[in-house]
């Protein structure tokens, strides 16, 4: 059996091997847009080790996290994406991987005409930790015995809490390119809830990794080639969305699921898929009269949150649902209803979350409206109400 930190050391040492000479094995084919790859040196495009295509979700101006940067093809997609207002941060824990990656940047940098990339080392599941601050730290105290083990454990807190590799609600967007896989099983949690972590309210996670369809047996977890080769890490399809769920996000759906399995191993078949889910559903609710009404295709719906809506009905929701209901991935399925008086957060009641109610529409007009008013014109313009 590999040990937790025996797969680590081996999934190290297949990637620092695979950083110097490319390894096809690794690679599921995937076509990013071609006028990206234009800007990135070939010894980078050739360590492809990706499975998807996170850069495909990006926007102009967002600030995005890269896990298992690798050599730095979707940082620079992504750089390129984001433009000059933007900002990618890669982070990987193998140094050959970094070297080249470093390497890389400034001619990437000189293709594009800035420089909005960096690469920082650490590992995935705990991203507050810098390990070159802490290998530097241990250059001058190196562990030689319990006592200095113990206390270059207690470093790391204070290099986590003062110097955070990277830091708390700081990023807009998180990717990742068939790297969470790789993280050992009893580590996953906590590599969710870092991801959790350092995203702003409001952020987003859009991961591409391979799932199974099956759960993966422990005989195969244990072998090193498939664990290393980005197989028998994989979490199920069902539970690479539950582990998101259990972290707290909210609004994940599948944007990409290949119909062909990349691998069939012993008859469990491993693909790649691309994962979207949002932060920023916590915080207080309030009554501010507004109401939604859910506009189909489906009968009903069950929203993160526990807000169970039957289409075509007006529910009454709190300001920080209606809100979250007004952006993606929610808005195109609802309809809002302002109430006529707006009711100024700073005056609002707080409102029950816990139970899904609906809202008669005499609250959101008022109990005591009574108006009689001619057509509305722009309904009715030309003679034509469509
Ligand atoms: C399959 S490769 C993918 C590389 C890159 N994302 C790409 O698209 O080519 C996995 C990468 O993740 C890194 N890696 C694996 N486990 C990691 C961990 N726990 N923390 C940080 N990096 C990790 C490896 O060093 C390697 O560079």
């Amino acid at each position: 059996m590999i040990e937790a930190h025996g797969k680590e050391a081996v999934v190290r040492q297949r990637y620092a091997a695979s950083a110097k000479e490319r390894a096809d094995k690794l690679c599921c084919p995937v076509d990013y847009q071609s006028k990206y790859l234009e800007a990135i040196p070939l010894e980078v495009i050739k360590r492809d080790y990706g499975c998807g295509d996170p850069s495909l979700y990006l926007r102009e101006g967002e600030t995005v996290l890269d896990l298992g940067s690798g050599t730095g093809k979707i940082c620079f997609i992504a750089a390129q994406i984001v433009g000059a207002r933007g900002k990618v941060i890669g982070v990987d824990m193998t140094d050959e991987m970094l070297e080249v990656a470093r390497r890389n940047a400034p001619i990437v940098a000189e293709h594009i005409g800035y420089s909005n990339v960096q690469f920082r080392k650490g590992r995935i599941q705990d991203l507050a930790l810098d390990l070159e601050l802490l290998d530097r730290e241990l250059q001058t105290n190196p562990i030689t015995n319990a006592a200095s083990f113990l206390a270059a454990d207690e470093l790391a807190e204070e290099l986590r809490c003062k110097h955070p590799l990277v830091a708390t609600d700081s990023i807009d967007v998180v990717v990742s390119n068939c790297v969470l896989n790789l993280v050992e099983s009893k580590a996953k949690r906590q590599l969710f809830e870092e991801i959790f972590r350092v995203l702003r309210k409001g952020g987003r996670a859009v991961i591409c990794d391979i799932v199974s369809d099956e759960e993966v047996p422990e005989e195969m977890q244990d072998d090193p080639e498939l664990w290393s080769g980005c197989i028998s890490g994989a979490l199920t399809e069902e539970g690479v969305v539950r582990a998101f769920e259990d972290a707290g996000f909210y609004g994940i759906r599948i944007l990409k699921r290949d119909v062909d399995p990349w691998r069939t191993v012993q008859g469990i078949e491993f693909r790649s898929v691309t994962v979207e889910a949002f932060k920023g559903k916590q915080g207080e609710c309030f009554e501010r009269n507004q109401a939604v009404i859910y506009r189909g295709p489906f009968k009903e719906v069950l929203d993160d949150d526990n807000h169970r809506m039957e289409r075509g009905r007006r529910y009454a929701v709190c300001d920080k649902t209606y809100n979250l209901y007004r952006k993606a991935p929610y808005q195109e399925f609802f309809e809002f209803v302002d109430p006529i008086v707006a009711v100024p957060l700073s005056e609002a009641r707080p409102f029950d979350c816990s139970r899904t109610s609906l809202r008669h529409p005499k609250e959101s007009k008022g109990q005591h409206y009574n108006a009689t008013i001619e057509a509305n014109s722009k309904c009715c313009d030309g003679g034509s109400c469509g």
